[in-house]
């Protein structure tokens, strides 16, 4: 029993910000932005909500898919900026598209997070305990930005991707899968949640926003995720010559541009969408999984590595095969 993924989506904000467009409102620079990450602008939200984007994202993915929302059993998304803590997002998603028949939550793996809802519905689905799965990263992170701090705020956007996962007999879809966390060295990008609220205690009022150690995300990134993309394609029975593309995080072009060196793989096989979407978390992998897939990338037979890194610290990676 193979788990493919026979459709995708995506759904980006209408308002696009261009590096000139935040150095009007702030001491930075297209020339610092660019040359330092590859992001050229990104997506922020105005009307759109995580969930309405999940929702568009989800649409589009069930008409590439050929499917009904009917025939969705599970829906899991992978996200760190919910608009509720309860409903969830999932469950909002289902409201919206009509997926009645399905169970539905979120996950949080931060940057990780479309990758972990990848393998816990391979895992369903290799048990024959759903069918069709729905499959989401979804982001609206200009919420939890500090917009005065201008070595975070610049780096991020909003966004939702999608794919539906569906169980064949006779196919393959996912051939291996690798995840990890290190919760040790979760401090190093963080988002506080809201503080006690209890008669007992005082209580701080500030508002919770991300802040990172952008070096220290670097290392481990360029370090974890090389690590965990060899011994995915290994256990896959693979080797990196027979990867067609690596469709990875898009947090930093050099951050790329590194796994690709250490791993010995041609850079033209790592597509991005960082120069225009910025980091958009969980969101990222099934926007740039979309974006290759409506291209025409991405044809019957390819091996696909996948790999999402972050916040947790967690990170996870999957060869696929197309
Ligand atoms: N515009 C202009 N200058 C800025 C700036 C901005 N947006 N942000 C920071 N700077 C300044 C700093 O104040 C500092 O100035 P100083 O030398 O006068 O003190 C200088 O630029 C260098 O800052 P530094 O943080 O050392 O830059 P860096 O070369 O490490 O690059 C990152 C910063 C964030 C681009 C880099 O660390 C990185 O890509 N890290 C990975 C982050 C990431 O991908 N996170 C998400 C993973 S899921």
């Amino acid at each position: 029993m193979g788990a493919k993924i026979i459709g995708t989506g995506s759904c980006l904000p209408a308002t696009v910000v261009t590096n000139d467009d935040l150095a009007k409102i702030m001491d930075t620079s297209d020339e610092w932005i660019s040359s330092r990450t590859g992001i050229r602008e990104r997506h922020l939200v105005k009307e759109e909500t995580t969930a309405s984007m999940s929702a568009e994202a989800a649409r589009r993915a069930m008409d590439n898919a050929g499917i009904t929302a009917e025939e969705i059993d599970l829906i899991i998304v992978g996200t760190l900026s919910a608009d509720h803590v309860t409903p969830s997002c999932a469950c909002e998603v289902q409201a919206q598209i009509g997926a009645k028949n399905a169970v539905a939550f979120d996950i949080n793996a931060a940057c990780a997070g479309f990758m972990f809802a990848l393998n816990i519905a391979n895992a369903y689905l290799q048990t024959n305990t759903y069918r069709t799965a729905l499959i989401l990263g979804a982001e609206t992170l200009s919420k939890i930005m500090d917009w005065n701090d201008r070595s975070t705020c610049v780096l991020f956007g909003d966004g939702a991707g999608a794919a539906i996962v569906r169980a064949e007999e006779g196919s393959v879809g996912v051939l291996a899968f690798d995840q990890g966390s290190d919760g040790v060295k979760g401090g190093v990008l963080a988002c506080e949640g809201r503080s006690n609220n209890n008669p007992l205690v005082e209580t701080s009022k500030e508002l919770a926003y991300v802040h990172m150690d952008g070096q220290e995300v670097y290392k481990f990134a360029v370090t974890a995720v090389p690590y965990s993309l060899q011994k995915t394609i290994q256990a896959a029975g693979l080797t990196v010559e027979d990867i067609d593309y690596f469709a990875l995080h898009q947090a930093n072009i050099r951050i790329l541009q590194s796994v690709a060196k250490r791993l010995k793989a041609a850079e033209e096989k790592f597509p991005i969408s960082l120069d225009h979407c910025g980091n958009i978390s969980a969101a990222s992998v099934p926007i740039l999984l979309d974006e290759m897939n409506r291209k025409g990338m991405l044809k019957p037979g390819m091996k696909i590595a996948l790999s999402g890194f972050g916040g947790g610290l967690t990170w996870a990676s999957a060869v696929i095969e197309w």
